[in-house]
């Protein structure tokens, strides 16, 4: 009798070799560890929508006390955490001040406007850096004919200006203005634990004075889902009545918090090595004949880069990156990104570099 083809395969061909493929697009492909896939399937959980999950009840907690606010919500995402936070703070009609690139206004599908009524009104910062000096220009003084700002947004690290750090003293003073004038601020935050990790402070430091923070469990510190909001008693509570109604409220959400009370309490001391293969990656990336890069700049794990002078747009570059086994991202026509996480080595990144350097030859 023959043997099926699958098992002639399996017993007589050499077993074909896949090539390693380095992502650096997002430190949002991070898989699961083996520790948050134990702690998932034993996961004590409960219906979170009444309150009774004690697994997200212990993540909240957790999130509440590290950043030492009243308060904190698990949410699906990032990007729900940052509009639930939009829409408890303003009122529609309002203007809401950020950066030029920030992520609320670039690719959160313009739910400012569509879910909160606001106007965005933006600026840009030096290396995504706003200050108070440039934001206090653009508060309207009170009349009757011009929309009142409602919030200002700061994005620490900024993604798009390659993970730039603002420093509290920078964020408290916005909020120290800021509130004099009765208006709040919110913080996405969503690769905050690598600002707090560069600067070696905390996170309840870094996130100083603002009103309310959102950070992402799903990027550096590797849960498969999850951001958290975290402020006062009542930001929280009107923000969980939000998550409801943009059906975000999950029954046993503790699966899914299991994963996160990993990710929050043994991940962040793990960025550093992520910051260091980003720095290696900028200094190596720099010396490749054309590319523009100031690796001074690289303090976390994003690095940019210009290839203007490669005469390629970002899409070629991107493919002919892609044929070499590396993915990164395009932030425009002439940048191109790469993001370190935890499933990226220091070999990756000797691979990604030698790619680049093919490509650019
Ligand atoms: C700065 C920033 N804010 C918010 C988000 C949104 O997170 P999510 O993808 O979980 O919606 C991202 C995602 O990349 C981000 O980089």
């Amino acid at each position: 009798m023959s043997k099926p083809a699958l098992e002639f395969l399996e017993q007589d061909e050499p077993a074909s070799i896949a090539p390693r493929v380095v992502d650096l697009r997002s430190d949002t492909v991070t898989r699961p560890t083996p520790a948050m896939r134990r702690a998932m399937a034993e996961a004590e959980v409960g219906d979170d929508v009444y309150g009774e999950d004690p697994t997200a009840n212990r993540l909240e907690a957790a999130a509440a006390r590290i950043f030492e606010r009243e308060a904190a919500l698990f949410v699906p995402t990032g990007t729900m955490g940052n509009q639930i936070a939009i829409k408890v703070h303003t009122r529609p009609g309002q203007e809401i001040i950020c950066e030029e690139r920030a992520h609320i206004l670039d690719w959160e599908m313009a739910m400012p406007a569509l879910f909160s009524g606001c106007l965005i009104r933006t600026l840009r910062g030096e290396d995504g850096i706003l200050t108070w000096s440039d934001i206090k220009n653009k508060i309207p003084s009170y009349s009757y004919a011009r929309a009142q700002t409602g919030l200002i947004e700061v994005e620490n690290t900024h993604n798009m200006a390659g993970g730039t750090i603002t420093p509290p003293e920078v964020t408290n003073e916005i909020c120290e203005q800021a509130h004099e004038r009765g208006i709040p601020v919110h913080l996405d935050g969503a690769r905050i634990f690598n600002a707090a990790v560069a600067l070696g402070r905390s996170v309840a430091e870094v996130a100083g004075k603002v009103d309310s923070v959102m950070f992402c469990l799903s990027k550096g510190l590797g849960a498969p889902v999850g951001s958290m909001l975290v402020g006062s008693r009542k930001f929280i509570d009107q923000a969980r009545s939000v998550r409801k109604a943009l059906g975000g409220g999950m029954r046993q959400a503790g699966i899914l918090a299991a994963a996160g009370l990993i990710a929050l309490e043994d991940m962040p001391s793990r960025l550093a090595e992520d910051h260091g293969n980003a720095k290696w990656l900028a200094s190596a990336v720099s010396r490749i004949p054309g590319v523009k890069i100031s690796p001074e700049k690289v303090r976390t794990n994003i690095v940019i880069f210009d290839i203007t002078t490669t005469k390629m747009d970002s899409a070629a570059f991107l493919q002919r990156l892609r044929d070499k086994n590396v993915i990164a991202s395009g932030v425009s026509q002439s940048l191109v990104r790469l993001v370190t996480h935890f499933d990226v080595s220091r070999e990756d990144c000797e691979q990604a570099v030698e790619a680049i350097r093919t490509v650019c030859a």
